[in-house]
């Protein structure tokens, strides 16, 4: 008798351990995952990818990327996806008006608020992040990583061999120019367009300050008052000390950063997916193989951006996204990305359970995200739009091609005023 009670006892247990594994695996079909991580930007996204294929091995992940720096070539094939009803399942977008401003008050995204509740995230992700990526009471995306757009990166024993400093502020750099030029390096790197528009909004954060920064996205600055015209003037002066006219245009941001590698150039202004190259594809170690700093007249500020993932309407596969999804926001999975990324982990606790992964780039990018004032990209969707984004770049070739600062704000607020950007 007893022995009978200890084998059904057993085959319980063993029908509900099985019954546990098929829970976990009762999800099939296929996952596309819609990214601009290909080549060297790949290998966070697969390592997240693995994470999943782990936990729901009945799900075939397709990896579907289209290559291309800041999502240039990516967001024109997602529009006529969406547009066209055929959208992935899950798809890269920056937290905020990039996220909100074009697919959310489109009603083109699911709302997330349960599976919020459900995995207990109110309490994990900073408030102030889930406002960016919420509209009129629901929640649109999650959130996997911060990266900060203001950094300069350099070799610090080039640096040193050239003997000058590591400019502090625009002037400093300007100061520092000739001397850089004399010894046959080019002073600061810029690479395709929308490097340049990454180059800008550094620019003006350094003379603006964070107050007035944000201000100008939210109506509260003058958009063709001094203060932006002298950013227009800064960028120009700070542009003729690039290779702007030379061979900017035919540059990805990898080929950018590898000059300076190289010391064929001194300085690069980009976000700190920089350093995940620099790690993770070049094997350098930070502040040896790759020197950082706030870029100039930045420090103190935070110039940030994030990188999250959705549930579009009509997706083929809902179940399988919310599953990728709950990966994507677990501790795990934040920590199977970021450190490989270059980007910190966006959940508050994830640093904390495993600081070892961190290195110390990303040790000094969380204590920065931490304590410093937090501007919103404008490059990398926070601020604006994605018409505005687009027709930024109108307002840059105008500037370009003219160099005057006094026209280029008018038509940057005329572009504001079309766009409903800028607070209007
Ligand atoms: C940003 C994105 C980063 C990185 C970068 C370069 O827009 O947020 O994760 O991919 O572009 O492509």
């Amino acid at each position: 008798m007893k022995k009978t009670f200890v084998i059904v006892l057993l085959a319980a247990l063993m029908l509900s351990l099985v019954g546990g594994v098929f829970a976990q695996d009762d999800l099939s079909g296929e996952l596309e995952i819609f990214s601009w991580w290909a080549g060297d930007e790949g290998p966070a996204l697969e390592a997240l990818i693995a994470l999943f294929s782990e936990q729901h091995p009945g799900v075939e992940v397709v990896n579907a990327t289209v290559t291309g720096g800041s999502g240039v070539n990516a967001r024109a094939v997602l529009k006529t996806r969406m547009l066209g009803g055929d959208p992935p399942d899950s798809f890269q977008v920056h937290a905020g008006q990039e996220l909100t401003g074009t697919w959310v008050v489109a009603d083109r995204m699911e709302d997330l608020t349960s599976l919020y509740e459900e995995q207990g995230w109110f309490d994990a992700f900073p408030a102030q992040l889930v406002d960016q990526i919420s509209y009129e009471g629901g929640i649109y995306s999650v959130p996997v990583n911060i990266h900060r757009s203001n950094v300069m990166w350099y070799v610090p024993a080039n640096v040193e061999e050239w003997g000058f400093e590591v400019p502090a502020t625009w002037d400093d750099f300007l100061a520092v120019c000739p001397t850089i030029q004399e010894a046959g390096v080019v002073p600061l790197i810029v690479g395709e367009a929308w490097t340049v528009n990454h180059l800008w909004e550094s620019v003006a954060l350094g003379v603006l300050g964070a107050e007035n920064y944000n201000a100008l996205w939210t109506g509260g600055l003058d958009i063709a008052g001094p203060e932006m015209v002298s950013v227009w003037e800064t960028f120009g002066s700070v542009l003729e000390c690039s290779n702007i006219n030379d061979d900017a245009s035919g540059l990805s941001w990898q080929q950018a950063i590898d000059a300076v590698v190289a010391g064929d150039a001194a300085f690069n202004i980009m976000g700190d997916w920089a350093a995940g190259y620099m790690t993770t594809t070049l094997g350098l170690e930070p502040g040896v193989g790759y020197g950082y700093a706030a870029s100039p007249g930045t420090s103190g500020s935070f110039l940030w951006l994030s990188d999250s993932f959705g549930l579009p309407v009509g997706a083929n596969n809902p179940d399988a996204t919310n599953a990728w999804l709950s990966v994507l926001g677990s501790v795990e999975g934040q920590n199977a990305f970021n450190p490989l990324k270059g980007s910190i982990p966006a959940r508050i606790d994830a640093v904390d359970a495993a600081p070892d992964l961190y290195n110390t780039y990303l040790q000094d990018a969380a204590a920065d995200w931490a304590s410093n004032d937090l501007a919103g990209s404008l490059a990398h969707g926070v601020a604006a739009n994605e018409r505005f984004m687009n027709d930024f770049n109108e307002v840059m070739n105008i500037y370009l091609a003219s160099g005057d600062a006094n026209a280029t704000v008018q038509a940057m607020q005329a572009v504001c005023l079309q766009d409903a950007a800028c607070g209007y």
